[in-house]
């Protein structure tokens, strides 16, 4: 490793791809700072890369393999051991980690709450933090600020008023502290604990359960039972959503632990992932803008001056490429890890019980063979979603275990993205790029600087 690519003018910013190969030390302990630096140049090339690091691992780029492993035998291939260690400590056996019949009634249960009518209905809310993020960066015009400190803030209010809105039980910044730290705990780890620790990498469920976690635990106990026994007024949330459902086949019903482990997985799964696909749009929108032009005529031709609903994303769809293509270049979930259950085969290669099947979303995104000039920022690519190759673009997963919050975050990305760009023009700040770095979700190293004006 060690060579870095140059980034060229013409495209934003992207990993520097090692070019060596895997299977040296060093490179690994590289792996320590920048997971993604240790996608080869080769996985955006090649149908799959194979290697021995303790453990047999396989990197997938093959759309057919994608769907063999995510789709067609995706009882074959759970989700990674290390994955389940990392976030049962947070979330419990909940949905996002559970496997097999206990997966299977969660996601019947909570399949309903996701209905496009129920996350149409909860638009309001994604309005209204659209209104109080324009607001913030009114406040800071003329300056330089941070898109992704400012997408959080905005995220968190969103999430945080669909799951435990209106209790008093329920200590909001409390929560966003924890989560935040143990967001900043799973950025210690690194692609050895994903591709398969040796022993003396520290257990990363130990590292996780302080004190913060079991208060954030605690009142969200509270918050449930206090919506349990009185009525709030209004249009259902997640929550009174969850309460009400039940598995469809069987009638069981979430106990307060259950419900309170999958609340905190939408908490966890679903902010800092829309955040992410929301200041990565922006910055794009500041490198690109001719685009970033385009985008404002659109939205004000059908807003004018006020904040987007839900009813107007049908007329954006200039938006929802930029969300689209920006969801291509910067995918929150830059890759995904599988374990293998059966002796198999993969692009005519030896799969064996125990290797660890990696799925790196980012080089599949940028692959020589799957998209035209891949650096390059183009929504265009996404005028006819149909002519895109299903398994060649995978953002939210694919299969049964794909992402049942998908509609959520592009609704809530459409709403906010459209309100900001009708206000403001974003300009990049000098000096100040920002660095994609992949530790269990692709961020922007420190910050996305971006100057605000009025538009
Ligand atoms: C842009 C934002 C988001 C991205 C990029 C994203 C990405 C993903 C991906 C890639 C998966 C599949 C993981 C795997 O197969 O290993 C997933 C699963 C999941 N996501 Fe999201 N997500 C986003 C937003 C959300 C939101 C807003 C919620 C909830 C409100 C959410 C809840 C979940 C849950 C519960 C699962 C597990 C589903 C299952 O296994 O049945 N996500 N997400």
């Amino acid at each position: 490793m060690g060579k870095t690519e140059t980034v060229t003018a013409d495209v934003p910013a992207r990993v520097p791809l090692g070019i060596e190969r895997l299977g040296i030390w060093g490179s690994l302990l590289k792996g320590r700072r920048n997971v993604l630096e240790l996608i080869p140049e080769l996985a955006t090339r090649a149908p799959i890369l194979s290697g021995t690091t303790g453990k047999r691992w396989h990197m997938l780029m093959d759309p057919e393999a994608l769907r063999h492993v995510l789709r067609d035998r995706v009882e074959d291939y759970p989700k990674s051991i290390v994955t389940k260690l990392i976030l049962e400590p947070a979330i419990g056996n909940s949905l996002f980690v559970a496997e097999g019949a206990e997966w299977l009634w969660q996601r019947r249960t909570a399949a309903p709450v996701f209905s496009h009518r129920n996350i149409a209905a909860l638009g309001p809310v994604m309005t209204h933090a659209a209104e109080r993020s324009a607001a913030r960066f009114a406040a800071a015009l003329g300056r330089s600020v941070d898109a992704f400190d400012e997408m959080v803030t905005a995220t968190f209010e969103v999430i945080s008023d669909v799951t435990f809105s209106g209790g008093d039980a329920f200590d909001r910044s409390a929560v966003h502290k924890a989560i935040e730290g143990y967001i900043g705990q799973t950025a210690k780890l690194s692609v050895l604990d994903i591709i398969g620790a040796p022993a003396w990498v520290p257990r990363p469920g130990r590292m996780f359960a302080g004190p913060g976690m079991r208060n954030m635990k605690r009142m969200a106990d509270q918050a449930i039972e206090q919506r349990r026994t009185s009525d709030r007024p209004g249009i259902p949330d997640l929550l009174d959503l969850l309460l009400a459902g039940e598995d469809p086949k069987s009638g069981r019903k979430m106990t307060v632990a259950e419900l309170r482990d999958n609340l905190l997985t939408f908490i966890v799964a679903g902010h800092e992932t829309t955040a992410l696909t929301l200041s990565w749009a922006l910055y794009l929108c500041a490198f690109d803008p001719a685009i970033q032009a385009e985008g404002r005529a659109e939205v004000r031709a059908v807003l004018g001056e006020r904040a987007a609903t839900t009813a107007d994303i049908a007329q954006l769809p200039l938006i929802r490429r930029i969300v689209d293509e920006t969801l291509r270049l910067y995918p929150p979930a830059a890759f995904l890890s599988r374990t293998a259950q059966k002796a198999d085969t993969l692009c005519g290669r030896e799969i064996r019980p125990g290797d660890t099947v990696v799925l790196p979303i980012y080089a599949l995104h940028r692959h020589y063979s799957l998209w035209t000039d891949p650096d390059r920022f183009d929504p265009s690519r996404f005028a006819n979603p149909k002519a895109i190759p299903r398994f060649a673009y995978l953002p939210f997963g694919d299969g049964p275990r794909i992402c049942i919050g998908a509609s959520f975050a592009l609704q809530e990305a459409v709403i906010i993205l459209a309100t900001l760009l009708a206000r403001f023009k974003f300009t990049l700040t000098p000096g100040k790029a920002p660095k994609p770095v992949m530790i269990l979700t692709l961020r922007p190293e420190g910050a996305v600087w971006l100057g605000v004006e009025t538009a």
